[in-house]
């Protein structure tokens, strides 16, 4: 048996990456050498993405050459364009991009090339679409319409405008930006782990980033910080203690909380909770963030354990007024920049990733005809 410290591939190293890297005890990320929080309120969405796929920040020429090839990509080709609809009446979000993405590969002008170049490109496309993938599957199940993106504004500022109908706040787009920016890339999380296992039997990137978002989707992994607001949501505000206890008490686990490779404070959470409460007082509500910081006490008290990235955003993106099912969803716009850098890594220095298992079953069975048994 998998003795319970591989269970689960803890602690195994499944590749080597230049892209972002964890120091678990001491509660610090970084992307390409560059510390979260150096980043993080600092670059923007669009300067970490090319970071990550491109190498380096850019500088002002590069910055604008990749911002212009974004906005070249932004829109879903012809056979995506022409499903969404249908698909936003039958799928819930994650299904509906995890189906989109893969309409999209239909049209993508590289789809039969892995080359780096070619692979460049479809990052960015990429990139650009999935944010206008989210809201036009919300727009086309509200019955709304998806206003004109704003060259002026970034992915960040888009996304708000498409998907609210209304022009966000300068502020607001910032810390929306900021949010994307700490959730661009996470070493060897779930999600990356199978793009990268999908990338490195030669498939396409799109390919990939369907199995990444299959992956992202459960609430174990990106699937928690839509789970944080239901759990919100669904306890009263002066019942928060009582609540989590019972829960506890009944063997569930408090969706936003533990991580496999942080034993301490995730340090995109300690941002997450600033904006929490930087947003509360600016709605003039702090419910939530008053809710969540008590929530943090409590499951502290009892069982030890950190908020993750999920807990905090769930009460930001709440406030930024973007609905509870689309949270997921927006981890996989700012993801997307991650997930695409390491299949462009994978597919630069492959090998195919085929690990080994433990049999465990049944031995020496005989075989017997279908009526004899
Ligand atoms: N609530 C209550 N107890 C918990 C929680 C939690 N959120 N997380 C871990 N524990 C407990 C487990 O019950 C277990 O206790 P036991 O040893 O007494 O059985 C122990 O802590 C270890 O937990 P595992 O689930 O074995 O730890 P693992 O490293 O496999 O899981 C994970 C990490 C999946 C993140 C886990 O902490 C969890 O399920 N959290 C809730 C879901 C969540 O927030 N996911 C988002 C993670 S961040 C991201 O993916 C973007």
């Amino acid at each position: 048996m998998a003795d319970k410290s591989t269970k689960g591939l803890a602690d195994v190293v499944a590749a080597s990456t230049a892209l972002s890297d964890i120091d678990g005890k001491a509660g610090r990320l970084f992307y390409r050498g560059y510390d979260i929080h150096d980043l993080a309120g600092r670059a923007t969405f669009e300067e970490v993405a090319h970071l990550l796929q491109r190498g380096r920040l850019p500088d002002r020429a590069e910055l604008a050459a990749y911002s212009e090839s974004l906005a070249a990509g932004r829109e879903p080709g012809p056979l995506a364009a022409a499903n969404i609809a249908e698909i936003a009446g039958k799928q819930t979000p994650m299904e509906a991009l995890r189906s989109l993405v893969s309409l999209a590969a239909a049209d993508d002008p590289d789809k039969d090339s892995t080359a780096h170049e070619a692979n460049l490109r479809k990052a960015a496309r990429l990139t650009a679409q999935q944010p206008v993938l989210v809201a036009r599957y919300h727009a086309a199940r509200t019955g709304g319409s998806v206003p004109d993106a704003d060259p002026e504004l970034s992915i960040a500022g888009n996304f708000l405008l498409q998907v609210t109908g209304r022009r966000p706040e300068p502020r607001q787009v910032e810390i929306f930006d900021e949010c994307l920016v700490l959730h661009a890339d996470h070493t060897m999380n779930a999600s990356t782990f199978a793009a990268r296992v999908c990338a490195a039997t030669l498939s396409d990137m799109h390919s990939a980033i369907v199995a990444a978002i299959g992956t992202l989707k459960g609430p174990l992994h990106g699937g928690a910080n839509e789970q944080v607001m239901k759990t919100l949501e669904s306890i009263p505000a002066d019942g928060v203690a009582q609540a989590v206890r019972e829960r506890l008490a009944a063997g569930e686990k408090i969706m936003g909380f533990g991580h496999r490779v942080y034993k301490t404070e995730d340090p995109r959470a300690t941002h997450l909770r600033r904006m929490s409460a930087e947003l509360a007082e600016a709605a003039g509500d702090d419910t939530y963030y008053r809710m969540s910081k008590e929530m943090e006490e409590v499951v502290f008290e009892a069982k030890g354990l950190y908020p993750n990235v999920d807990f905090y955003a769930a009460s930001v993106y709440h406030y930024l007024g973007i609905p509870t099912d689309l949270f997921t969803p927006v981890f996989s716009i700012s993801r997307m920049s991650g997930w695409t850098a390491h299949v462009i890594e994978q597919h630069a220095d492959n090998r195919l990733i085929r690990p080994d298992s433990e049999y465990i079953g049944e031995t020496d069975q005989k075989w017997k005809p279908i009526d004899e048994r």
